[in-house]
């Protein structure tokens, strides 16, 4: 069973770069599964619109995860309601719309994917702790018994909370992802007790800029100048970064672990 996760998506190139490139991969790579973190995709690169969902499902995404900018479009609130296969964190303060998490059928073999959103506790938005939701989330969900795999997307600004999260859940589920930082970590690995890491995938956008937004502006911001405008997302070429796990079908744990980049901006892995 493999397993792709991609990191936080980045307005319209963002997701131009997914509807053109995602096929291909999954396709090259053998993918059974995908999950996108999708919270930056709108246009304005914060938020996510019914539209960027459906371009997201039509190239083969199977879940969307979401972090901190989940509600800065307004329309999410509603759709969500419908759209199981899109979650927010399952730690927002209740109560919230949507779910947190989910289990779903893989398209190629019909595995059961469990995947839960979580958003860490520090410089995010304030939320339930997170660490305790954790918890209670694997009393109640178990792998083999009530998975075949579980997925959690951690997103977090903090790389300290991200890896005792791994911690937590080693042995316990198939893989721990962050997002949210969009810088991706090169510690990608398989834990003692099984599960695949890594502390943040980084984005799927123009890495010209900073953390995906226009960089002159950006620094403009920095700077305090009055002509700094709200942060907008840089168009250059996109990188497509995240995860591939190969996931062992009797244990559920990860087999093996290789980080995906493709694109010029950075060393390319593919
Ligand atoms: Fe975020």
């Amino acid at each position: 069973m493999n397993i792709l996760v991609l990191g936080d998506v980045v307005g319209s190139s963002g997701v131009k770069a997914i509807k053109e490139k995602l096929p291909k991969i999954i396709k090259e790579k053998k993918i059974d599964f995908v999950i996108v973190n999708g919270e930056n995709a709108a246009d304005s690169g914060v938020g996510i619109t019914k539209k960027n969902t459906e371009d997201f499902f039509s190239a083969g995404t199977d879940v969307i995860t979401s972090g901190n900018h989940i509600w800065d479009e307004k329309e999410t609130m509603k759709f969500i309601t419908e759209e199981k296969r899109l979650l927010r964190p399952q730690n927002l303060i209740k109560p919230s719309p949507g779910e947190g998490f989910g289990i779903f059928e893989s398209k190629s073999n019909k595995k059961r994917v469990a995947v839960v959103n979580l958003m860490g506790n520090i410089f995010m938005k304030k939320c339930e702790d997170v660490f305790k939701e954790a918890k209670k989330f694997i009393e109640n969900i178990r792998l083999k018994k009530d998975a075949d795999f579980i997925v959690v997307d951690m997103h977090g600004e903090i790389t300290s909370e991200k890896m005792a999260m791994g911690y937590l859940f080693d042995g316990k589920v198939t893989m721990v992802v962050g997002t949210h930082t969009h810088v991706p970590t090169s510690d990608h690995r398989i834990m003692e007790k099984g599960t695949a890491y890594i502390t943040d995938l980084g984005m799927c956008g123009d890495y010209n800029s900073v953390i995906g937004m226009d960089r002159d502006n950006s620094l403009k911001r920095f700077f305090n100048d009055p002509s700094g405008k709200r942060h907008y997302p840089a168009t250059g070429e996109v990188t497509i970064c995240g995860l591939i796990v190969n996931a062992d079908e009797k244990t559920g744990l990860a087999n093996k672990v290789e980080p995906i980049i493709l694109g010029k901006s950075l060393q390319e892995r593919f």
